[in-house]
């Protein structure tokens, strides 16, 4: 073998193994993650979506009954209207402006990029770029609720 296919045989087992760089992935490739919500939903992990959900808990408890921290409570978010789900939180008009509830595709957008959603919110969240990561937290929002409310693809 010459160095050149030394070379390349390296770079192949790299890849093989899981080495190359995030991009790399192919389950979350440019491509997957612009695709539509529905197609990145069908084929969502909420285990994954569990593991980024440690982006909200800062803010948010998510069990039944949990209390408010910066944010409200988000037990059964998924398809409930907006700004209604903590009765002791304190919303800004920003957010109760945009009426509603919080279908998944509205969650989407919310988890993409607040404040493009509702200008003004006290939200404040750099935003999560990666359109199958934010499909794998929304399978795990729409699990941790009552269901059938719960479902992602109501
Ligand atoms: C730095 C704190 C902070 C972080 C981090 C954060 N949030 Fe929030 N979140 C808030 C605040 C504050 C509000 C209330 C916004 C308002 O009233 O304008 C809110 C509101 C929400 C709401 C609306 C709830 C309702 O009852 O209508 C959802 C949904 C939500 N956040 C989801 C998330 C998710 C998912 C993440 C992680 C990707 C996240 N948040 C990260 C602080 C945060």
């Amino acid at each position: 073998m010459n160095a050149r296919g030394t070379l390349l045989a390296i770079v192949s087992l790299a890849t093989l193994a899981g080495c190359g760089k995030p991009a790399d992935d192919p389950r979350r490739s440019e491509e997957r993650s612009r695709a539509p919500l529905a197609e990145r939903l069908a084929s969502a992990d909420a285990d994954k979506g569990l593991r980024l959900f440690r982006q909200c808990a800062a803010c948010h408890t998510i069990a039944k009954g949990g209390g408010d921290r910066n944010g409200p409570n988000l037990y059964g978010v998924i398809n409930r209207p907006v700004a209604q789900g903590s009765a002791r939180f304190n919303y800004t008009a920003a957010l109760e402006s945009i009426g509603g509830s919080w279908t998944p595709e509205r969650m989407d957008a919310w988890i993409e990029n607040p404040h493009r959603v509702a200008p003004g919110t006290s939200m404040i969240y750099a935003g999560m770029r990666n359109g199958v990561d934010r499909a794998d937290l929304i399978a795990y929002l729409a699990l941790q609720g009552d269901a059938p409310a719960a479902s992602p693809t109501r």
